[in-house]
């Protein structure tokens, strides 16, 4: 039986477009749904591009009833992947998936994480600290944001002038090649 995965994404979806592509003719894993908080969101475009499902939440589904814990089972979601998605998880999905839950960071975690670190913000933060290296992290998901055990963490050297764009494209770079790997090695010990 195939694993099945579920990706949460609140913008543009390109890690998710990735795994996408990476596990589209896989025979250990599937895409089985696409979720967001946000009813605009790329990524939705994203999954139907490969007639993937998707569903979209708002905070009161989110958390204040447990519709999204109960899709997830019914659909025998094996891994829940973070892929850009904003919002913090709520205890009774962390308490459905202990362990099957990871996410992706634009920084050397624990370095420029928390609330309010996404974006253009955490590269700003790495140019306004001055750190010669940075990178990405995938780790575990736990009850606070970006704080959960790490998975894997890629680097890159952070050189005097270096401008934003190029630490966001040596980001993204990093993750589009790590993030579908790191889940498919993690697939395989389910
Ligand atoms: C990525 O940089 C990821 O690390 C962070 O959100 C961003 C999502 O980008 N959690 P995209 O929507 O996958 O392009």
């Amino acid at each position: 039986m195939k694993k099945r995965i579920a990706i949460f994404a609140s913008g543009s979806g390109s890690n998710a477009q990735k795994i996408m592509e990476h596990f589209k003719y896989s025979e250990e894993a599937e895409v089985s749904l696409v979720l967001s908080n946000n009813p605009d969101a790329y990524v939705l475009q994203r999954a139907d591009n490969f007639e993937i499902p998707s569903h979209v939440f708002d905070r009161q589904e989110f958390y204040q009833t447990n519709e999204i814990v109960d899709l997830l089972k019914r659909l025998n979601i094996d891994l829940v992947v973070l892929a850009g998605f904003l919002w913090l998880i709520p205890e009774n999905l962390l308490q459905g998936f202990p362990n099957k839950i990871i996410n992706i960071h634009p920084s050397l975690l624990p370095k420029h994480g928390g609330k309010g670190m996404y974006g253009d913000r955490v590269h700003k933060a790495v140019l306004a600290a001055g750190d010669d290296e940075h990178g990405i992290t995938i780790h575990f998901v736990n009850e606070n944001f970006d704080e959960g055990e790490v998975i894997y963490q890629g680097r890159f050297r952070v050189e005097k002038g270096d401008s934003l764009e190029l630490l966001k494209f040596n980001g993204q770079q990093l993750e589009h090649l790590h993030y579908p790997k790191v889940i498919e090695n993690l697939i395989k010990k389910i």
